[in-house]
């Protein structure tokens, strides 16, 4: 029996939020109370879909995307937001399990264009993203600069 075949994938609710945190926790988070805040505040939109995966009970990984409409073609694309494994639980097919819901869910609701994106170093996911069809390569370009004002709570 594979690890995953007892892997049930659900959407969240907000009770699932400190899960989500403790695996955060475990690959990266830099400040609890935002995170916090912002997975209620992504709760609370229209479109953007949060789903988690659970083996026995516990909460081991978090996917989510949103669809909006586009504007260049006549149809909604979608784009995954953040995928996390829990630590120990890495490497044993969960990652790929959400990225399948994903996928299977996209397609149900004729997504033709479903977007993912991640650091150019980061080969691990890359290797995921690929090996599920994500093959053509877009440039995301990113500006960084100091906050220089405590960020607000609101988007
Ligand atoms: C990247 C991540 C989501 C992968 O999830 P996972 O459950 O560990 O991955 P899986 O077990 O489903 O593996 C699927 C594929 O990923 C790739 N992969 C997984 N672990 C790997 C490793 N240690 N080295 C290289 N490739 C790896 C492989 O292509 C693998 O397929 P294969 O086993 O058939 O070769 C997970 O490791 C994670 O949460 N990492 C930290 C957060 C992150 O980087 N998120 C994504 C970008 S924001």
């Amino acid at each position: 029996m594979k690890p995953t075949d007892d892997l049930v994938i659900r959407e969240v609710a907000s009770e699932d939020v400190e899960d989500i945190i403790q695996i955060f926790k475990t690959v990266y988070l830099q400040d609890e109370s935002w995170a916090r805040s912002a997975l209620q505040r992504l709760l609370a939109i229209p479109n953007y879909v949060m789903l988690v995966a659970e083996l026995e009970s516990r909460v081991v990984g978090y996917i989510d995307y949103y669809v909006l409409p586009s504007i260049w073609e006549k149809w909604n694309e979608a784009t995954i937001n953040y995928l996390f494994i829990h630590k120990d639980y890495q490497g044993k097919g969960i990652g790929s399990k959400l990225l399948e819901e994903v996928v299977k869910r996209a397609d149900k609701i004729g997504i033709v264009e479903l977007h993912i994106a991640t650091e150019k170093g980061n080969e691990r996911a890359i290797r995921l993203y690929k090996k599920h069809g994500f093959v053509k390569e877009y440039l995301l370009l990113e500006r960084v600069r100091k906050p220089v004002h405590k960020p607000s709570p609101t988007p």
